[in-house]
């Protein structure tokens, strides 16, 4: 008989498989592709615009059903003003600018993260996004802004008191702002540092994790699909072994 770890091991396979991957990108290195042109920091966001749009382009035909990008942390505050506000005007532009090139490429956008903070302008477009985009079938795009993993994880803490009885599978729903929160398969980190940043902690337990040294405005689809590629190389195993050895000789 099957243990019930071994059953919930084995749907979370069967879950992963079912409708592609979760890929995370933790968008790293704007500022210093920009310092190193002797441009401004903007400057590099705007080129890691271009870099978002080449990978949501490329992430179906790889087999990615859930792209989730880390785009405006809740640490992102202590930036300097000019700076945030650069930020929140310039994602503001993309969700009007590439709502239409989303919609036609089938793209589903949410965004994670606190509203409450934002500048009107930017809830606006999000709502508008979200709106717009709610048919698409090919890709489930969610952007993180002003997100935090401790935060979202102590919010689903304050949910969870009310859940009868609590289980992982519950705490995880509770965890994923729009429903669509699955484990975390393959995390990217672009720009040459080895962290997660409070980035998707719950939700990335048994996720892969490929950092490259590619700053992100350098980032496109050949780096995307290299990291898929290597992902699907690896052998997971979940806790588990590969080839199950019995730990106790036959009788
Ligand atoms: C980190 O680079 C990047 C950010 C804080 C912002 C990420 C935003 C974008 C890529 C803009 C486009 C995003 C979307 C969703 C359209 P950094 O500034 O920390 O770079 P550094 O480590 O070189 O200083």
């Amino acid at each position: 008989m099957q243990s019930t770890m071994d059953q919930q091991a084995e749907s979370r396979h069967a879950g992963e498989r079912h409708d592609g991957l979760h890929v995370a990108i933790i968008m790293d290195g704007n500022g210093r592709w920009a310092t190193r042109r002797g441009l401004p920091r903007s400057a590099g966001h705007r080129a890691g615009v271009l870099a978002t749009r080449r990978v949501v382009e490329a992430a179906p035909a790889l087999g990615i059903a859930t792209l989730t990008l880390f785009a405006f942390s809740s640490d992102n505050w202590r930036r300097p003003t000019a700076e945030v506000n650069a930020l929140m005007s310039l994602l503001r532009h993309y969700l009007k600018a590439e709502l239409a090139r989303l919609v036609e490429n089938g793209a589903r956008l949410t965004v994670i993260g606190r509203r409450d903070r934002l500048p009107d302008g930017l809830s606006d477009a999000i709502a508008e996004a979200e709106k717009a985009s709610a048919a698409g079938q090919k890709l489930d795009l969610r952007i993180a802004l002003d997100y935090s993993a401790r935060d979202a994880i102590a919010k689903a803490a304050a949910r969870w008191l009310a859940e009868h009885p609590p289980s992982r599978e519950a705490f995880g729903k509770l965890l994923a702002w729009d429903g669509a929160g699955a484990d975390v398969d393959l995390l990217i980190r672009s720009g040459g540092e080895k962290r997660l940043s409070d980035f998707l902690l719950w939700e990335a337990a048994y996720a892969e994790l490929c950092f490259v040294d590619t700053l992100w405005p350098d980032f496109g689809a050949d780096e995307l699909a290299a990291a898929v590629a290597d992902f699907r190389a690896r052998d997971r195993r979940f806790g588990g072994l590969t080839s199950v050895v019995p730990l106790v000789a036959a009788e």
